[in-house]
């Protein structure tokens, strides 16, 4: 079984009070429970080995209920900066010349999704390249080949109430609440299993 982890969001500077409600209590809390309800019966599995091996109505909710986990760990209430000495911000640095160089690029990349979909920013494992992904739908990207680092959520019920049809603007907000300290713990410790652990009754 799985539950609707708790964060610390609640005042996410960004986000209304009405957003938060609908996004978080009841968009990602139904994928969590539709979730329950599909593997009832089945032998239990870890939310990866879900994601791994099913797909339909099964592979979508679990992508759902891990994708939204991700992107509340990533957004933090109070104001937070990339760390000028970690790796991170080095690399950051050698890729895209700086934290705004690399700003522009998820939002180029972001505002091209069509439809939903979510914008990861992810970590090459064989290449230590950190990349910008489009995915669609509930789809997440290759776990073998890479760690996600922070993940922004492009569907409509994510900026809709706050921001209308504007999705660059929910986009240049959303990167004033990045939790830097998470992506910078993804980025040296690469562990998947964290969002697992959170789902977890
Ligand atoms: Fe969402």
């Amino acid at each position: 079984m799985f539950k609707l982890p708790e964060f610390n969001f609640t005042k996410a500077s960004f986000l209304s009070e009405e957003t938060i409600q609908y996004h978080y209590g009841k968009h990602h809390n139904a994928y969590i429970e539709k979730l329950n309800n599909l593997m009832e019966g089945l032998p239990p599995k870890d939310i990866l080995e879900i994601i791994r091996d099913s797909d339909g109505a099964l592979y979508n909710n679990a992508a759902q209920s891990w994708n939204h986990t991700f992107y509340w760990m990533g957004l933090t209430p109070s104001p937070s900066s990339l760390n000028l000495n970690s790796l991170l911000e080095k690399s950051i640095k050698e890729q895209f010349g700086s934290e705004s160089g690399l700003k522009e690029k998820f939002v180029e990349s972001a505002l091209k999704v069509f439809g939903s979909g979510w914008t990861w920013l992810a970590l090459d494992m064989q290449g230590k390249k950190i990349e910008i992904i489009n995915t669609s739908n509930a789809d997440v990207i290759d776990f073998k080949k890479y760690m996600p680092l922070l993940i922004c959520d492009i569907w409509e019920h994510a900026y809709y109430i706050d921001y209308r049809n504007s999705r660059s603007n929910y986009l240049a907000e959303f990167w004033t609440a990045i939790n830097w300290k998470f992506v910078e713990d993804n980025f040296e410790n690469k562990d998947q299993a964290k969002v697992g652990k959170l789902l977890m009754t």
